[in-house]
């Protein structure tokens, strides 16, 4: 048990710190930070997806007017480690993907640079290339570990034979596959760095897009071989991230060797959204192979997944796309795989839940379709196979109300009163609903420094804000910890000058970095009372916050859609999308709601827009860009609303609560699915729902 804050500023909408900033367009991002006579950057691409390159003639981009210089794989620096093969830009000849960075052209306009750029004649010696997921690929292989340092494989039990097991006291079994598409993280601002190398001082300054400084610039110092000294890396505001700033990209790299290159002249590289489609991660396709087994009462047998996805032949990312069904619901048999194909294709990597994302789609699906099979009400169906402790580890929960969420949100969304293919005038309505998990997790490092210095208080932290409220948050955590006004804490964040601080991934921001400044705020008053003096100065680490390891620590929500879907054309709209969550104590409510119907757009935008098509015959995405990669916009929704329990947890941390930026985004896709099916009989199993699925199937 924590020793919960009182909650003073804590619960209080407050206004973003950072709004005015913004709305006024004065708050600088990476590329538009003020240097002197900086110079662009602008990169060269391969056009082939497997292969070797076998001459770069760059004299026409050269012989243009204002180029600086022109790097390639056969002149640029060599890296002091390349073990990372994602960041090891131009060393080598071979081409791993479409798209991989083979080049940069720096010059004093980003028109000249681009220009030269298209001007470099490769010459390539092209092989044969695999890009194609297949749930059979004869190169699946099982990782050692899957994201976020999960088992690759569980099981307890014997789902097959519970699966085998006559379908007796009319119990059911159902087998189905489902799949999710490519996703591409498209934030508004765009993968940019400047960067500034000193020669005679030796030291790098980076102001660069990320969500976290520390983890940043420790990237680049093992790349480039330097010290932490050597390197700064700033970054006050953030245009989305959604975790594919979590980690930095190959482009980052380019812009520091970039800036090696041109001693004393700042150089700054945007990435242009097309460019984002190759470089700056992505969530790979899933497909899910489910096994339910359930006897007559709806009570789970067996509950099985085995996940097929893809990494790059380079660098594996494997997402943890089996691991949410491990610990949902109740079951004595349990498995859970993951297999992937290591492909021709840029490298997969961090977007909004990885894992829980995917995962909380083929799993709350197949629930929707075993309480049809059964005749249940599928809130029924979900609130029968509650474990009363975590299935997976079998500790208590240190607070589990998915059936609160459940229950309040049938409630207040009229779920009693559901139509079934109602149909009203041209348009056949229906209800769905799904769960949403996400657990609370602490990174192990992260300190902060309280200074009391001119009557204020002064919070620093390496922390970052990538739109998530961390400037306007953490002085409440702060304020509360130390008994004082809100209004009397200053908190400086994004910048490697302040202690070190965890990456904002994970949904763990304000649980570790709250977590530190507590410390700090606790050890500061235990020292220095309640009157200090001027200069008073105390720093506390997260590793001194109670840390409880005995319960299973996760936040739970329930959502539910309506869908109405047009009977002549199978268009779909949705009119109400409302998510109840339990994500322990809410912090700042303006915030926090952000938060929430964020993920939750970013959710009906899996279901009905998003996919990356891929042409496999090239390996590339087809419609890289925003023009053809749809994102649901404000017409694409009526009523959204996120609301929340007044839940106490004393486990997680001494805010009491447990991190909101995933969980939105997880279960509202199957959501949107039983929605469509509850309108119209027709079950789509591979996302996006497009009226094309639906069509042939209306009544
Ligand atoms: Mo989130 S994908 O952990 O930034």
């Amino acid at each position: 048990m924590t020793d919960l804050l009182e909650p003073r500023a804590i619960g209080q909408g407050l206004v973003r710190r950072d709004g005015e900033l913004k709305v006024r367009g004065t708050a600088t991002y990476a590329v538009e930070t003020p240097v002197e006579n900086p110079a662009y950057c602008h990169p060269v691409q391969a056009t082939v997806a497997r292969g070797r390159v076998t001459a770069m003639d760059t004299a026409a981009a050269t012989a243009l007017d204002g180029v600086l210089a022109v790097l390639t794989p056969f002149d640029a620096e060599r890296l002091a480690s390349t073990e990372d093969a994602e960041y090891a830009v131009l060393q080598s000849d071979e081409v791993a993907f479409r798209g991989q960075l083979i080049g940069v052209v720096i010059a004093e306009t980003s028109e000249v640079a681009r220009q030269a750029a298209d001007s470099v004649r490769v010459t390539y010696d092209e092989q044969e290339h695999d890009a194609e997921l297949a749930v059979d690929h004869p190169g699946l292989y099982k990782p050692e570990k899957v994201n976020a340092g999960h088992e690759t494989d569980t099981a307890e039990g014997d789902v097959a034979a519970a699966m085998a097991t006559p379908q007796r006291d009319g119990g059911v079994t159902l087998e189905r596959t489902y799949s999710t598409a490519m996703y591409h993280n498209n934030p508004l601002e765009p993968h940019a760095t400047t960067a500034l190398w000193d020669a005679d001082a030796q030291f790098l300054t980076l102001w660069d897009s990320t969500q976290g400084v520390h983890p940043d610039r420790a990237a680049v110092c093992e790349v480039f071989g330097l010290e932490q000294e050597q390197v700064r890396v700033v970054c006050p505001y953030v245009g989305g991230g959604f975790g594919s700033k979590g980690t930095p990209h190959a482009n980052v790299m380019l812009a520091v060797m970039a800036a090696r290159a041109l001693p004393g002249r700042p150089v700054k590289l945007a990435l242009t959204r097309q460019q984002m489609f190759f470089l700056a991660g992505y969530r790979t396709p899933t497909i899910q192979q489910m096994q339910l087994a359930a006897d007559r009462r709806g009570r789970l047998q067996a509950i099985a997944i085995d996940v097929v996805e893809q990494t790059s032949r380079i660098k594996e990312f494997a997402e943890q796309t089996g691991v949410p069904a491990r610990m949902m619901y109740a079951s004595p048999n349990r498995r859970s795989t993951h297999r992937l194909a290591a492909l021709d294709v840029p490298v997969p990597s961090w977007m909004r839940a990885p894992g829980e994302c995917p995962g909380m789609f083929g799993p709350e699906v197949a629930m929707d379709e075993l309480a049809e099979e059964l005749g249940l009400d599928p809130v029924e169906l979900r609130v029968r196979n509650e474990p009363e402790v975590d299935p997976e580890t079998g500790k208590p929960w240190s607070s589990r109300n998915l059936v609160r969420c459940l229950r309040e949100g049938a409630e207040r969304f009229g779920w009693a009163e559901r139509p079934r293919g109602r149909r009203e005038g041209d348009w056949l309505v229906g209800y769905g609903v799904a769960s949403s998990v996400y657990p609370t997790m602490r990174q192990a490092t992260s300190t902060a420094n309280l200074r009391y210095a001119d009557g204020r208080y002064v919070a620093e932290i390496g922390a970052a804000d990538l739109g998530t409220g961390a400037w306007t948050i953490l002085p409440q955590i702060t304020a509360d910890a130390l008994g004082v006004d809100v209004g009397d804490v200053d908190v400086r964040i994004g910048d490697t000058q302040y202690p070190t601080a965890s990456v904002a991934g994970g949904s763990s921001g304000t649980n570790t970095w709250g977590s530190a400044l507590v410390v700090a705020a606790r050890a500061f008053r235990d020292k220095f009372g309640g009157s200090p003096d001027d200069g008073d100065e105390i720093s506390g680490d997260v590793d001194q916050a109670a840390k409880d390891d005995a319960h299973a620590p996760y936040a739970f929500g329930a959502q539910f859609v309506e869908a109405r879907v047009n009977a002549d054309t199978g268009e779909i709209r949705v009119p109400r999308l409302l998510g109840v969550f339990g994500v322990g104590r809410v912090i700042n409510p303006r915030t926090a709601r952000s938060q929430l119907i964020g993920g939750m757009t970013m959710g009906l935008s899996m279901a009905l827009h998003e996919n990356s098509v891929w042409d496999p015959r090239i390996g590339q995405v087809a419609n890289h860009d925003l023009a053809e990669y749809h994102i649901t916009v404000n017409a694409d929704v009526g009523e959204i609303e996120a609301v929340w329990l007044d839940e106490h947890d004393p486990y997680v941390n001494a805010m009491g609560s447990k991190g909101i930026g995933e969980i939105g985004i997880t279960g509202t896709a199957a959501a949107v699915v039983n929605a469509v099916h509850a309108a119209t009989g027709v079950r789509v199993r591979d996302l996006p729902v497009t009226l094309d699925k639906v069509l042939p199937g209306l009544p």
